[in-house]
């Protein structure tokens, strides 16, 4: 039986479901959000080490601003309102992106919870917001050019958003969509990845379990036989 230390997730089909179901968007967005706390209390029950979730892309700022407005308000709420999740289930909360582009006031939000959650030790949640694998590879390795640093493997590791965080074990991706769009490209190497065809507001613990289930069976080879 495979263990599991790090799922990460690209959270996609808000957008569809939201236009289906509630005739917007953003209505989707929000209950997504429900989904997020789901598989956020899954994982602690699965002793899964670390949960990285795909929020934002380097990418998604090109969309429309009304949307992308409420995308941080509900975040702002979230790290606002729901903070006793994470102190109540001793969850390190990490952001993984460039936190730069930021209003002050989510970026005040962001330092705070992680300050107040960095000890906490059962799981680590990775908001990967802002977050663009190549510009986080790009960004390495001038970081090790700059100082006359070997380009070797451990050296981009360890210069990477993720430095100190395992590779994941799997990557599920939802919404029916078989594309990476520019999520973890170094760090998924040797991941499972799982596509799964339902929109994310109506991914269940059940389907989240499912996917843990057949990975755990499977024959991970790393090159070998
Ligand atoms: C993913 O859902 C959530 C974010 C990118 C924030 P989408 O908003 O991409 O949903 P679809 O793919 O348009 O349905
Ligand atoms: C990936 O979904 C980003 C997040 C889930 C945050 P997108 O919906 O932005 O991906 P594309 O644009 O369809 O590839
Ligand atoms: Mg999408």
């Amino acid at each position: 039986m495979n263990p599991i230390n790090h799922v990460a997730i690209i959270m996609d089909g808000n957008g569809r479901w939201g236009l289906r179901n509630k005739s917007s968007r953003n209505a989707g967005h929000k209950a997504g959000l429900k989904t997020v706390e789901k598989i956020i209390i899954e994982s602690v029950k699965q002793k899964i080490r670390h949960l990285t979730l795909y929020t934002f892309s380097t990418e998604n700022w090109k969309r429309p601003k009304n949307e992308i407005d409420f995308l941080f308000g509900l975040l702002e709420n979230f790290l606002k309102n729901k903070i006793e999740i994470l102190v109540k289930n001793k969850i390190k909360l990490k952001i993984i992106g460039d936190k730069k582009a930021f209003s002050k006031s989510i970026k005040f939000l962001l330092n705070k919870t992680e300050t107040k959650t960095s000890k906490n030790n059962v799981m680590q949640i990775n908001l990967a917001l802002n977050y663009g694998s190549k510009n986080e590879i790009i960004n390495a390795v001038s970081k090790l050019n700059n100082q006359k640093l070997k380009i070797s493997e451990e050296n981009i590791q360890n210069n990477l958003f993720t430095k100190n965080i395992p590779d994941p074990d799997i990557l599920i991706r939802t919404g029916d969509t078989k594309r990476l769009s520019n999520f973890l490209l170094w760090q998924i190497a040797y991941t499972e990845i799982f596509f799964e065809k339902k929109l994310w507001p109506d991914f269940t613990e059940h389907d989240f379990k499912k996917i843990l289930e057949k990975f755990k069976k499977l024959k991970r080879n790393f090159g070998n036989i």
